[in-house]
C-alpha cells in the first residue's frame, strides 16, 4: 500500500467521511476489462487503481474454487470485484467486503451491482458472523492506521482462514513488508500458519500466509 501525495485531509479509514459523497465515474481496467465504476471523495485512491493493488490482483491468481472469500478492507472494491469476477460459479458463495469506511462499503455495493457480481455482500467489520471462515483472504491493508491497530486488525481476521486456506497481502517494501511478513510468520506458532513472499514488483510485497489443512 501507498498512500496517495494528493491524499485528501480527511482519513481513508474514517467510518463516515464528512466531505459531500459526490460519486463521480471511474475508469478502470479490472481483471482484463474495462470497467465504468464510480467513487466519491475520502475513499482510498479514490480517482485509480492503487498500484499495490494492481500488484496483487497481477500476481495472486485465482482464488479456491469452494468457500467464502474475504477482501478486508475493500475501499471502492477493486480487490472484491476481482475475486467475485474471478470465482467460477460468483452465486454459490459469497465474497465478504468489508470495510469500516461506509462510504466504501456503499461504493463497493454499487460497482458490484452495476456489474451483476450478485455474490458480493459489504458489511462493516462487526456486521461478519464470528463464526465465518474463509478459503481466502485478499487485501490491501491500511498501514497508515498504524502498527498496534494493523496487528489487531491483521489478529482478528486471520485466525478465521479455513484450514488449508490463505491469504494474499500486498505491503509497500518501504512501508515494512519484510518486518510485518516477520511477525505474522511469529504469530504462526500460535495460529497454525506460515508466511512468506509469494512475489515482489515495483517496491510492493505480495506476502502470502497459509494456514495448515
Ligand atoms: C489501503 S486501503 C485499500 C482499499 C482497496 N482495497 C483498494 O485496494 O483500493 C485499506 C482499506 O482498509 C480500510 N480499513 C481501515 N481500517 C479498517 C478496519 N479496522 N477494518 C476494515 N477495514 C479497514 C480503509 O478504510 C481502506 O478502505
Amino acid at each position: 500500500m501507498r498512500d496517495e501525495p494528493d491524499q485528501p485531509p480527511e482519513h481513508y479509514f474514517s467510518a463516515s467521511p464528512a466531505s459531500a459523497d459526490e460519486r463521480r465515474p471511474l475508469r478502470v481496467h479490472l481483471d482484463g476489462r474495462e470497467l465504468e465504476l464510480v467513487t466519491a471523495p475520502s475513499v482510498f485512491s479514490g480517482h485509480r487503481l492503487d498500484l499495490g493493488t494492481a500488484v496483487l490482483l497481477d500476481l495472486v491468481g485465482d482464488p479456491p474454487a469452494d468457500g467464502d472469500l474475504l477482501d478486508l478492507g475493500c475501499g471502492w472494491g477493486p480487490v472484491a470485484l476481482t475475486l467475485a469476477m474471478r470465482s467460477p460459479e460468483p452465486a454459490t458463495r459469497r465474497v465478504w467486503a468489508v470495510d469500516v469506511n461506509e462510504r466504501a462499503r456503499d461504493l463497493t455495493a454499487a460497482n458490484a451491482a452495476s456489474l451483476g457480481l450478485r455474490g458480493v455482500r459489504t458489511a462493516a467489520p462487526e456486521e461478519v458472523d464470528d463464526e465465518a471462515r474463509f478459503a481466502a483472504i485478499w487485501s490491501n491493508p491500511p498501514i497508515r492506521i498504524g502498527k498496534p491497530a494493523l496487528h489487531a486488525l491483521l489478529l482478528h481476521w486471520l485466525p478465521r482462514l479455513a484450514p488449508g486456506g490463505s491469504a494474499h497481502l500486498v505491503v509497500a517494501k518501504d512501508l515494512g513488508a519484510d518486518s510485518l511478513q516477520r511477525w505474522i510468520g511469529e504469530q504462526g506458532e500460535q495460529h497454525g500458519w506460515t508466511a512468506e513472499r509469494s512475489g515482489s514488483r515495483k517496491g510492493f510485497r505480495v506476502l502470502e500466509v497459509r494456514r495448515s489443512g
